[in-house]
């Protein structure tokens, strides 16, 4: 016969579970639309609340039904959260399972600063630390860390030194971008530039990065994600800040624009759609020598499965890649950096997402550690999230075969295409929107 204590407590756990069962349906019936819009968040933040922080930039209250676990009784809040847990939806366990599963444990530095940021998720602890002054590593703990470090090419000793870094001052800022009366914004393009690339940015605000209201009523709108020039390159700075006063499209952070920095560039992003743009249905993020198809791109996410936009992350999928360790590759990664394979991840030319997304997605960023190349690691975020990528054959990040590069109808099929120059851009949304093109 089993101890009474045990019985008790047994029934304890089922009443509870009872209990929250119709709590949450109470709440859910009442805020039904709320509950699928919050529903990735709290993937996140059911069990983490504590430690993956919400509350430097949400200008939005908190969901109602969310609210009933952060009384101040604490004996509520463990009964809820304990009841939170078996609903799908609600699995706060999903955060950073899936990755766990595809980041060995081993000895290479990233891996093993993985998983102590998880050690250190796991007792409630802080994320990295979030300042942008005083974050370089100093050169000596990296040698103690990695054996091999002063054997590192200069840009990635340069990158590790300063992988700590997060948060860097925005230069130009769109404080209006999202606020205007003309609608809520129901696709951004987040479009990846460098200073210099004045002629790029022009070619995609005159084709397919318009903003304007679309059929069936949707509006869109671009922002240009840009670093800094380095000091040895000459300053566009005043041409930036009269094109961003005219155009109103330009974001620029003070980092040092450069590949190894779009992690950073990545991370920036998120934040600053979470204070200016937080309502936002669905992002492009993309490089600026694409042809997108835009029309087709909203096409595409008109006719979504409702249960699908919030959980989005679509593109050219990328499912085995491990690090090439050619080092005279762009992409080369040292052995001793990260060891294992890569998450399935969306190439990043051009990808699309849910911009209910972006709060967990900047949430998971804080505790993992930066990684240089910013595809990698957004699917490495989305992972975390237990998203995984999903595939369309309209994403043509390594382009399409040789003959097919000026054919309108096939690119009027497509969705997007790398890479194509500022006038091949213009030719083709031409010859696309050609009203005596048939196809
Ligand atoms: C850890 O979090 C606490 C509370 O949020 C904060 O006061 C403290 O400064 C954080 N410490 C670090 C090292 O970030
Ligand atoms: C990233 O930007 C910072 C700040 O400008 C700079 O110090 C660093 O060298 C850059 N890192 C890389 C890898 O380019
Ligand atoms: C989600 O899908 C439904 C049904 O298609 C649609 O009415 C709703 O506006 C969509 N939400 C977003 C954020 O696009």
């Amino acid at each position: 016969m089993r101890p009474i204590k045990a019985l008790v407590v047994k029934a304890l756990v089922v009443m509870a579970f009872l209990c929250s069962l119709c709590l949450i349906f109470l709440y859910s019936s009442l805020n039904l639309h709320l509950a699928h819009r919050h529903r990735a968040l709290l993937e996140v933040s059911a069990n983490r609340r504590s430690e993956i922080s919400f509350e430097t930039l949400s200008t939005k209250p908190v969901p109602t039904y969310l609210r009933p676990t952060l009384t101040k009784d604490s004996t509520k809040s463990v009964l809820i959260q304990v009841t939170v847990t078996p609903t799908p939806d609600l699995h706060q366990a999903a955060v950073f399972a899936t990755l766990k599963k595809a980041v060995p444990q081993n000895t290479a530095y990233w891996n093993r600063v993985f998983y102590s940021g998880i050690r250190r998720l796991d007792k409630g602890g802080n994320s990295t630390r979030l300042d942008w002054s005083h974050c370089r590593h100093d050169p000596e703990q990296l040698r103690t860390n990695i054996h091999d470090f002063t054997s590192y090419p200069e840009l990635h000793q340069d990158f590790l030194l300063g992988m700590e870094c997060r948060n860097p001052p925005i230069l130009i800022d769109q404080p209006e971008k999202c606020t205007s009366e003309d609608g809520e914004t129901f696709l951004l393009f987040a479009i990846k530039s460098t200073p210099r690339n004045f002629e790029q940015r022009q070619a995609v605000r005159e084709t397919w990065g318009r903003e304007a209201l679309y059929g069936g009523g949707v509006r869109v709108r671009i922002v240009f994600l840009l670093g800094s020039s380095s000091l040895d390159e000459p300053d566009l700075s005043q041409l930036l800040v009269l094109e961003a006063r005219h155009h109103g499209d330009l974001l620029q952070w003070d980092f040092h624009d450069s590949f190894f920095n779009l992690t950073l560039k990545e991370q920036v992003f998120y934040r600053w759609v979470l204070s200016r743009c937080p309502k936002v249905s669905f992002v492009f993020k993309g490089d600026d020598d694409v042809f997108a198809n835009t029309e087709a791109i909203l096409g595409y996410l008109q006719s979504l499965e409702p249960n699908k936009n919030s959980t989005l992350y679509l593109g050219q999928i990328i499912s085995t890649a491990s690090p090439l360790r050619d080092s005279k590759s762009k992409y080369y990664i040292p052995p001793t950096f990260y060891d294992g394979p890569y998450p399935a991840y969306a190439g990043g030319g051009g990808y699309l997402f849910s911009g209910s997304l972006i709060r967990p997605l900047y949430s998971v960023s804080k505790f993992l550690p930066f990684y240089p190349i910013d595809d990698v690691y957004s699917g490495m975020c989305f992972n975390a999230l237990g998203i995984l990528p999903e595939a369309h054959d309209g994403f043509q990040t390594f382009d399409i075969r040789e003959q097919d590069r000026e054919n309108p109808c096939v690119h009027k099929e497509l969705l997007l295409v790398h890479r194509r120059s500022p006038q091949q851009i213009i030719r083709l949304w031409r010859s696309i929107h050609n009203p005596v093109l048939i196809c």
